[in-house]
């Protein structure tokens, strides 16, 4: 891994997994981070990257071909990650067609420059020689195996099962992926994470926006009865998973990843609410998500007992670091939800080449 392509680094684990990479790989030489610059993209979370002569930022559509083919000729890239995507289901429920465009079309035309510029022969998928030294890394999501019931846990051998526009979205894109691996033997990895949460992550998303509420002593709105378990993952953990995946991955595989950490969603709010020294009369019941999955968790056996991966964060300690970062970090909100540097960079960035 020494010429690193990041795609939508500029989004919340995108540039928490640059900052990893920058501060942790010491053969790296290069990473470049292509990223539209979407409502969710912030480069305010990459300023210390910025003084960093490895680091490159372009602004760009991963459904851009012209562009990506551009990028990969001019830096031969030999590893991919691809974080960029819509990510918020409650958006895909009132906008589907973008998720399908970016996150389907979007990592097929990714996949399809990688696949010109590392000459891959298909005839590789019959000697299982795969091009060594090169892999393309699909940053995917436990949604796709669909809800669990009260019990069971997702293995990476669980049916494709989506039920959100977003969802629906991630496992086309995965099926893409697994369908250049065993068509065209393209080096490949599919790593499935469970929710993630810490620094940069946008304040539409559970954790975020409920801690934001609480400092602005807003209502927290708690979507149906609250009873939703997700399956958290300190985003640092999620970075040193894919790490390991890019080092000692088998190619064509698919890696689960989770803390074992199931929270119900009302257990969270109530837990900001005691930390945040606020009362539980903010909490406001609303209106269930359409198609609301009830309960994700991940069994991650497969990448802690093959790669000898785990997570260094318990929750109680990612989820004080977290709360601490966001109470250290208000001006950073403010920016975001007041929407200044989204006129910032429509300046900035506003004409279709970008920066560098
Ligand atoms: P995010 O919404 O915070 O960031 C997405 C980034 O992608 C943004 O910077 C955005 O500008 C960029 N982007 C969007 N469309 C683009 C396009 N067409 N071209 C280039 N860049 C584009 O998302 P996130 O929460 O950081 O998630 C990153 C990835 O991880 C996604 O693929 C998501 O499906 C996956 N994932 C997220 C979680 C989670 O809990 N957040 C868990 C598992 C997997
Ligand atoms: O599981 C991984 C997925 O986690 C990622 O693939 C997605 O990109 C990411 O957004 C996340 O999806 P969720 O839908 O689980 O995350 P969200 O933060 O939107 O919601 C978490 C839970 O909290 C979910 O059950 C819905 C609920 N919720 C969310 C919001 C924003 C509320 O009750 N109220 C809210 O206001």
């Amino acid at each position: 891994m020494k010429k690193v392509l990041v795609t939508g680094g500029a989004g919340f684990i995108g540039s928490n997994f640059i900052h990893y990479l920058l501060c942790g790989q010491k053969a790296l030489e290069l990473v470049v981070n292509l990223d539209a610059l979407t409502y969710a993209g912030n480069l305010e979370n990459l300023k210390e990257a910025e003084h960093d002569s490895r680091y490159r930022f372009v602004k760009g559509d991963i459904r851009d071909k012209e562009l990506v083919g551009r990028l990969f000729a001019t830096y031969d890239f030999d590893t991919v990650v691809n974080f960029a995507a819509e990510s918020h289901v409650d958006r895909s429920i009132v906008e589907p067609e973008i998720f399908l465009t970016t996150n389907v079309i979007g990592t097929q035309t990714l996949l399809d420059a990688a696949k010109r510029q590392w000459k891959i022969n298909p005839e590789d998928k019959y000697s299982r020689e795969f091009r060594s030294g090169v892999r393309y890394l699909q940053v995917s999501t436990d949604e796709v195996y669909g809800a669990l019931g009260k019990s069971g846990m997702f293995t990476e051998t669980t049916p494709l099962s989506p039920n959100s526009p977003y969802s629906a979205s991630k496992a086309g894109a995965d099926f893409v992926v697994r369908a250049y691996h065993e068509t065209y033997g393209m080096p490949v990895n599919i790593t499935r994470c469970s929710n993630n949460y810490g620094p940069y992550q946008f304040p539409e998303k559970l954790i975020p926006l409920m801690i934001y509420n609480c400092l602005q002593n807003k209502m927290l709105p708690v979507y149906g009865d609250g009873m939703q378990i997700r399956d958290w993952l300190y985003v640092e953990d999620h970075c040193s998973a894919i790490c390991t995946v890019l080092e000692k991955g088998k190619l064509g595989e698919v890696y689960n990843i989770g803390g074992n950490n199931e929270k119900a969603n009302i257990e969270i709010v109530k837990l900001l609410l005691k930390t945040l020294n606020k009362g539980e009369e903010l909490i406001a019941y609303v209106k269930d998500r359409p198609g609301h999955d009830r309960r994700y968790a991940i069994d991650n056996s497969k990448i802690t007992s093959e790669l000898g991966w785990a997570p260094a964060y318990s929750f109680e300690e990612g989820i004080t670091k977290t709360i601490q970062w966001y109470l250290e970090n208000q001006e950073w909100m403010e920016r975001i939800t007041s929407g200044v540097y989204q006129n910032y960079y429509a300046s900035m960035y506003g004409g279709d080449k970008g920066g560098s």
